[in-house]
């Protein structure tokens, strides 16, 4: 199992598939995108199911996310998922996307074995989120999630980052239109992951200002004893059933429940998103380590695990890797 000193269990893999990401949102990369990983210093397919294996019949990892960059730019996904859904005992599988290219591949994602995707829609607004992505790809979006739906990937999940004089004055209509379409939505507070490091604490829309503007619209009640070691608080809207959920990375840390442990797509373990060290797998891996061999790397990452991601130290370091290429 995958241990640390803290009492906490990782049941959760995310693996993230690509560092690349076909739109450049300024909360997370700058115009001109990124230096992406070198070819041969990603995890081929087969060696990213070598150790999503390792992780699911060795080390009680009871879910896996794939996730990027963006990674429906990885050619191998449907075979990847494929391959997953084999395994003993069957993982839940899930995908987080900007939904782009959604609309061609949930079907073959679907048959696949993929149990639920998260799409990334920050707004509802085409020009807004030309604003927010620099690219215009919004009705790709609206395309991606309506497939999904479609396509049985259910119950479809909206993540949505609000950012000042941007489009935070949306927050009651994007739940609005989730709740006219069953969608769950979970806002995300911006945290300091960009490759920019332009993240700065005052002028991030806070959990509690979040709240606030939905309650102009909504009655909001707190979902009881939801929250467990999932990240988002959830609150019941206007009575139920529908529901929406706010991440507060930074103001209300969830650390003490966390339950994951990260692959990048070049093979290294981190077991926190702000975690300052990784584990190479990769390269264990390729110069022949046995399965075994690769569970105690891992076990022992996770062992080092710190108590919280400290965002709020004042001597917090934001990690070298940008959230694109960690994996969300
Ligand atoms: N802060 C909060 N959320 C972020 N995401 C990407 N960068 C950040 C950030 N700096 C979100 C994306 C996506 C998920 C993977 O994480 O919008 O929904
Ligand atoms: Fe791409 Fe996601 Fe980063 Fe936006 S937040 S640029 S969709 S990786």
């Amino acid at each position: 199992m995958l241990l640390d000193t803290f009492g906490r269990q990782a049941v959760d893999l995310r693996v993230s598939l690509t560092d690349r990401c076909n739109l450049r949102c300024t909360y997370c990369m700058p115009e001109e995108g990124l230096q992406w990983l070198a070819k041969p210093d990603l995890l081929t397919d087969e060696e990213i199911v070598r150790l999503v294996t390792v992780a699911v019949r060795d080390l009680g990892v009871r879910e896996v996310r794939f996730t990027g960059g963006e990674p429906l730019l990885r050619p191998g996904l449907v075979a990847v998922v494929a391959a997953c859904s084999e395994l003993e005992p069957r993982p839940e599988l899930s995908l987080t996307t900007n939904g782009i290219g959604l609309a061609r591949t949930a079907t073959a994602l679907r048959e696949a074995g993929l149990d639920r995707v998260n799409v990334s829609l920050d707004t509802l607004d085409p020009e807004v989120f030309h604003t927010l992505t620099r690219r215009h790809r919004h009705q790709d979006v609206l395309d991606g999630l309506a497939a999904a739906e479609a396509a049985g990937l259910a119950p479809v999940k909206l993540n949505a980052v609000l950012m000042r004089g941007v489009n935070d004055h949306e927050a009651a209509d994007l739940l609005a239109w989730c709740l006219e379409r069953g969608y769950e939505l979970r806002f995300i507070e911006q945290m300091p992951l960009d490759a920019q490091h332009g993240w700065d604490r005052s002028s991030m829309v806070t959990a509690t200002e979040i709240l606030d503007l939905l309650r102009a619209r909504f009655t909001l009640t707190p979902e009881p004893s939801a929250r467990g070691a999932a990240p988002a608080e959830r609150w019941l809207v206007d009575g139920g059933p529908g529901r929406v959920g706010v991440i507060a990375s930074v103001t209300r840390p969830f650390c003490r429940a966390c339950d994951r442990t990260r692959l990048t797509a070049d093979g290294q373990v981190r077991n926190c998103l702000f975690a300052t060290g990784e584990t190479d797998l990769r390269t264990a891996l390729r110069s022949g380590a046995d399965d075994a061999e690769l569970a105690a790397l891992w076990r022992a990452a996770m062992w080092g695990k710190k108590a919280g991601a400290g965002i709020d130290d004042p001597e917090f370091l934001q990690p070298e890797r940008p959230m694109s290429a960690i994996g969300g």
